[in-house]
């Protein structure tokens, strides 16, 4: 939430800034800016609306200097316009600071600034802090920032550089990421390794409490007591080429078209029995008592699909949990229990705090991750990392494939009786059965044009396809704006089936042959109240076919695979949904790709 980008080197920084903001736009895209220092000279330029409004704003202006710092904003405090934009200054135009997070105690420090008669132009909480560093100046700005943050309750990376010590920037985190691309002779500084990647794949990620003064390009490291630090570099092996469109109008489509190339490398080095990338053997997930998953969005979805798994393959309970609820809940966990926590970024601020309870209650923490050296892959016990490279558009779609896969392998590997209905040899066929798959798109656009004029659309399945039907719902509604809800397909009965009327379209995923009779038995009870059916499944549903007004057959697979690239269909429905609506695709209002906010 919220991109941040810094440079400090021989280059000059503006266009690096504009650079990094363009990948990080995704983070946030109500109001960007950026500050430069140039010797004395602070000049700060921010405009509201998306980063465009900003480039062209800057166009033809050379802004010259040795520093700079630039923010992409998704709004907490203050409604999204020109003077709540970030970069923030104190009172004598001496600082200026970006920031990501809440800082909670913000109203306090404000109400004792204004006694000091302070002025505050701005509605945010990180105005507050750029006006207390000009109150609380030592003569050093590191030293100035640390005794600013020790006052600050809440969540930050924080990013300043001031006209009283130029050359330098200053930056530190709590609970927010911060990420230090080392390069040679120039450091750079990101909410987000893709956004830096294209300079250098050499980052060092900050901890909580972590702060860091650059000068001149070069770099230490501090705590906020300012002992010098240490921390390992790590190497990044993301391509550039993954974070860019390539030509493509949409990230999301691009990224469901690389499905089957990024899946290569999730299952790649891991279907061996015994395989090292698998973080827990058979005999230590035997052991465990109770599984928790615990996730948000679409990887809260991605949890529902391994709950049968694991309970199938372990014997093991699961509980599925949105980490938001279950933070604020007293779970009964225990410490024989195994906690799997399963994101794309691994910085969703709930998702952390979940996995801080299961720690403190003493469970073994697995994380699956796709951002590699993230806060939840440091924090976890052991570490599954999708490795689907990175995800740009808001809408998550390969991350999704990837964290499926990512506990089918899990599951697979922990299924000494042969309960899963697929085989290592199977799922190495995977790749280009999903790149079989895309050949539905033709048919998705076409069905696509029958229902992105309608208001409410419903998605149904039971058992795995329910888990599916979930996804497919958020994905349209978070593109296309229209009201999507999925239900477990006997459930309707019990409500829903109320607002079904002439022409509303329902969405069935129909993978699980042990379902498919009941299932069709309630897409019957919608066609009978006039819906619009279009059903996706294998060839041998024939009743589910001759029912259904649209009927995507997916390829031949085993019942587990075809669950699996069930999702394909179901994306692009969202996405040529959007499309034919001329929605934002990469950057739905509202939303952001990593909530790294309450
Ligand atoms: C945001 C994104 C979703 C994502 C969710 C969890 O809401 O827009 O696409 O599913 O956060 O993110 P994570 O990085 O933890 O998977």
């Amino acid at each position: 939430m919220c991109g941040i980008i810094g440079y400090s080197g021989p280059k000059e920084p503006l266009p690096i800034l504009i650079g990094g903001l363009s990948r990080l736009e995704y983070r946030g895209y109500d109001s960007a800016g950026v500050a430069i220092l140039d010797g004395e000279k602070l000049t700060i330029e921010k405009k509201e609306g998306k980063l465009q409004i900003l480039k062209d704003h800057l166009e033809n202006s050379k802004i010259n200097g040795n520093i700079g710092i630039g923010h992409t904003r998704w709004a907490t405090h203050g409604v999204p316009n020109d003077v709540n934009a970030h970069p923030h200054s104190d009172n004598q135009k001496e600082f200026a600071i970006i920031h990501n997070g809440i800082i909670e105690n913000y109203a306090e420090m404000k109400d004792d600034l204004l006694k000091e008669d302070f002025i505050f132009e701005s509605d945010t909480d990180t105005e507050v802090v750029a006006v207390e560093l000009g109150n609380q100046w030592t003569g050093r700005l590191l030293e100035t920032v640390t005794n600013v943050a020790k006052k600050l309750d809440g969540t930050y990376a924080l990013v300043v550089t001031s006209t009283k010590e130029p050359g330098t920037i200053v930056a530190g985190r709590m609970m927010s990421p911060l990420v230090l691309g080392v390069g040679e002779g120039e450091t750079f500084l990101a909410s987000d390794s893709a956004a830096i990647l294209e300079h250098t794949n050499k980052m060092i990620f900050l901890e909580n409490g972590d702060f860091v003064e650059i000068t001149n390009g070069k770099f230490k490291l501090f705590d906020i007591n300012m002992n010098e630090i240490s921390r390992e570099i790590q190497e990044i092996d993301w391509k550039v080429s993954e974070a860019e469109k390539s030509g493509y109008d949409h990230f999301m489509y691009k990224e469901i078209l690389e499905q089957a190339e990024v899946i290569e490398r999730t299952i790649s080095g891991r279907l061996e029995v015994g395989s090292e990338e698998i973080p827990i053997d058979l005999n230590k997930a035997k052991g465990f008592e109770k599984i928790w998953i615990v996730a948000c969005g679409t990887a809260y979805h991605a949890g529902l699909f391994g709950k049968d798994l694991f309970e199938k393959v372990l014997g093991v309970p699961v509980s599925v949990e949105l980490a938001s609820e279950f933070r604020y809940r007293e779970p009964i966990v225990g410490k024989n229990d195994l906690g799997i926590v399963i994101s794309q970024s691994g910085e969703t601020m709930d998702t952390i705090a979940a996995t801080e309870l299961l720690k403190e209650n003493g469970s073994h923490v697995l994380a699956l991750v796709n951002v590699v050296g993230s806060s939840l892959a440091r924090m976890a016990d052991s570490v599954f990392y999708l490795h689907v490279g990175p995800e740009i558009g808001v809408a998550s779609t390969k991350a999704y494939l990837g964290m499926l896969v990512g506990q089918l392998l899990l599951a697979k590997h922990w299924d000494s009786e042969g309960k899963l209905d697929t085989s290592f040899d199977e799922i190495k066929q995977l790749p280009a059965l999903i790149e079989k798959t895309f050949e539905c798109e033709d048919q998705v656009k076409k069905i696509s044009k029958s229902i992105n004029e309608k208001n409410d659309i419903y998605f149904i399945g039971r058992g795995l396809d329910y888990a599916l039907a979930a996804e497919g719902a958020l994905k349209l509604k978070e593109i296309s704006y229209l009201h999507a809800e999925a239900l477990a397909a006997g459930e309707l009965k019990h409500g829903t089936l109320a607002l079904i009327e002439e022409g509303t379209p329902i969405i069935v995923t129909a993978s699980q042959h042990h379902l498919l009779d009941k299932t069709t038995s309630n897409v019957q009870e919608v066609k009978a109240r006039g819906a619009y059916v279009i059903a996706v499944g294998d060839s041998s549903s024939k009743k589910l076919q001759d029912i259904s007004n649209d009927y995507i057959t997916l390829p031949e697979a085993s019942e587990m695979l075809s669950t699996v690239i069930s999702i394909i269909p179901l994306q692009f429905i969202a996405y040529h949904v959007a499309n034919l609506n001329g929605e934002s695709i990469d950057q739905p209002r509202n939303l952001a790709k990593s909530v790294t906010v309450e």
